[in-house]
């Protein structure tokens, strides 16, 4: 949820850096964006509504500058215009500031401190700045100036600031909303919302934590607490190749990731592979699961879907109780927590702030906590106890697609290494069949016509469509309509195939389009009996099921695996499917409208 980045060298490379690094953290928002330039004529800001495309068509190129801030827009205070845009100005230009967050309280300290002051933007960040410079104004170093100020604050930020009279320095600051110093090789020192903009630059980051300010110089970074004290951080490295993080031949990020599913699934096998074809992981944490009486799986968007499948596996495999919930509704609906719970967050980017207070508040209760999450050492996996990484690359697509595979696959490993360890036998080896499920992916993938021919039957025009499913294919298909919504805007809704009757039967009019998934013999005929009902109602029915289960009327037959294991390969129609209707529509694929992947604001 929005990005930052920064440079500051020997060199006039500012404003190349920012630019580039801008379109790297795109996927974080994009609704307008901005950079600001410091050289010996002072400040110079260009900012645009849109994407980084659009900045660069209103930036100056002739303009020389080895200090920069930039940030890319998803917006929660104010529209996205040119004007709320950032970077953010004080009232003399001496201060110039980018904000990844949301400051809560900035109405009151508006009204505390800055009465008089007329704000330009409708932004929560302008404050911010105004405030710097209030201090500053009160005789206040510029470094004590923006720790007063944050120390004022409540809610989240990723701040960039520069002091045109000192831009020798810029000045960072995180609480809540990610931040990674990317150190240079002496001549520039760099930083980003994470580590994508920088990986071409240096493999060397130091990582920051909340209420921390930096001091980025060219020759020196300085990591101090809120009281202005210096802290000692070693440097970490993050091995990223690049080639993961650019599209290549293809023309979408998010086909790219739906392609390189198999081989994520093939590289997780190898990461969690033990002794004698069985599979590795910490004994801790295999202990943490089974000293546990009760699993709380806590995740949003595709990995709450993710997690829904899990407690499957833990549930029949390993044999214990799991609840799945909602990260940004767990502190409403707090469930009574059994005597040994063991909390799950299942992230992706392990960003999200939801989950994040959800893990905050468990912690303070003293719980034990697991994250499952694609990013390493990113603040959901710092603050757990343990991590399982999904060693996915970079999802970059802002709809998730193998990282929803890769989640499923390492709680299908975590539930059968639990089993093992209790000595359940599971009736089948998971190493090999994950294997098969591999190579079924990939021979969906090279059925691409396929999708582009149904995307294209049922979904060119229609206004919404459903997706019902029985048992596992329940949560597949809720997956599957998040899919379709996110990306083609097209209204679509997953069911319980027996909950229809009871109320959403009544949506179904002549050509809605009712996908229905069939992988299970338990519920084929069942599911079969709700498709009838639907198309006797004038729905277009598209049936996928497994081989084995498959009836001439079925539109696309999924080779045979593990049924336990059919999430996995059903789910890459239904992301196939989607990917076409959206390409159909021409929407914005890897940028859907109104969202952005990673959520840090609650
Ligand atoms: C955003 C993204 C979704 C993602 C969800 C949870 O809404 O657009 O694709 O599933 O956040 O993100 P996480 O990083 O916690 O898995």
């Amino acid at each position: 949820m929005c990005g930052i980045v920064g440079y500051i060298g020997k060199t006039n490379n500012a404003r190349d850096f920012l630019l580039n690094g801008l379109e790297k953290l795109e996927y974080r928002g994009y609704d307008s964006a901005g950079i600001a330039l410091s050289n010996k004529d002072g400040i110079h800001i260009f900012k645009e509504k849109g994407r980084i495309a659009d900045l660069k068509k209103i930036t100056n190129y002739s303009i020389e500058s080895a200090v920069g801030i930039g940030q890319t827009r998803w917006a929660t205070h104010g529209a996205p215009n040119k004007i709320n845009a950032h970077p953010h100005q004080s009232i003399s230009g001496q201060f110039t500031l980018v904000h990844n967050g949301v400051i809560e309280n900035y109405e009151l300290l508006y009204k505390e401190h800055l009465e008089g002051v007329t704000l330009k933007s409708d932004t929560d960040t302008e404050v911010v700045v105004h405030l710097i410079e209030k201090f500053k104004n009160d005789g206040y170093t510029t470094e004590k100036s923006f720790l007063k100020t944050l120390n004022l604050l409540k809610g989240s930020y990723a701040f960039a600031l520069i002091d045109s009279k000192d831009s020798d320095k810029i000045y960072v600051a995180k609480n809540k909303s990610p931040l990674l110093i990317g150190l240079g090789d002496g001549t520039f020192n760099i930083f980003g919302s994470d580590a994508l903009p920088m990986i071409h630059l240096t493999k060397s980051f130091l990582q920051l934590f909340d209420e921390e300010i930096v001091i980025v110089e060219k020759e020196h970074v300085t990591i101090k607490n809120l009281n202005g004290e210096a802290m000692q951080r070693n440097p970490i490295e993050i091995e990223l190749d690049i080639e993961d993080i650019e599209k290549g031949t293809y023309p979408h990020y998010m086909l790219k990731e739906i392609d390189e599913q198999p081989f994520v699934i093939r590289k997780i096998l190898k990461e969690y592979k033990g002794n004698e074809n069985g599979f590795s992981i910490d004994k801790e944490i295999i202990n943490s699961v089974i000293e546990s009486d009760r699993i709380y799986i806590i995740a949003c968007g595709t990995s709450y879907n993710a997690g829904l499948i899990g407690k499957q596996y833990l549930e029949n495999w390993s044999s214990i109780p799991v609840e799945v919930h909602i990260a940004s509704e767990f502190s409403y609906n707090t469930p009574v927590l059994s005597t040994k719970p063991l909390f799950i967050f299942i992230s992706q980017s392990g960003e999200t702030a939801d989950s994040r207070s959800v893990l905050k508040y468990i912690k303070q209760q003293n719980y034990k906590a697991l994250t499952i999450t694609n990013v390493q050492s990113s603040t959901l996996s710092r603050e757990a106890d343990h991590t399982l990484l999904l060693h996915a690359g970079p999802e970059i697509a802002v709809a998730s697609t193998k990282a929803y595979t890769a989640q499923i696959t390492v709680l299908s490993i975590l539930a059968a290494t639990v089993a093992k360890k209790k000595n359940i036998t599971l009736g089948f080896n998971l190493m090999h069949d994950l294997g098969v499920v591999s190579n079924v992916i990939e021979s969906i993938c090279e059925e691409k016509e396929i999708m582009k021919k149904i995307s294209k039957e049922y979904f060119s025009t229609t206004r919404n469509a459903f997706f019902i499913g029985r048992h596992l294919d329940y949560y597949v298909v809720l997956e599957g309509a998040l899919k379709l919504k996110e990306i083609s805007y097209i209204q679509a809704e997953g069911f319980a195939g027996g909950e229809l009757k009871h109320g959403t039967i009544a949506l179904i009019e002549n050509n809605t389009p009712v996908i229905a998934l069939n992988t299970q013999e338990k519920t084929n005929l069942s599911i079969r009996s709700n498709v009838t009902e639907v198309v006797t109602r004038g729905a277009i029915p598209c049936i996928i099921s497994m081989e084995g289960l498959d009836t001439p009327e079925d539109r696309f037959i999924i080779p045979k695996v593990n049924k336990h294991l059919a999430p996995l390969v059903s789910v890459v129609p239904l992301q196939l499917i989607s990917y076409y209707a959206a390409l159909e529509r021409e929407c914005d694929i890897d940028k859907p409208r109104n969202l952005a992947k990673s959520v840090t604001v609650e």
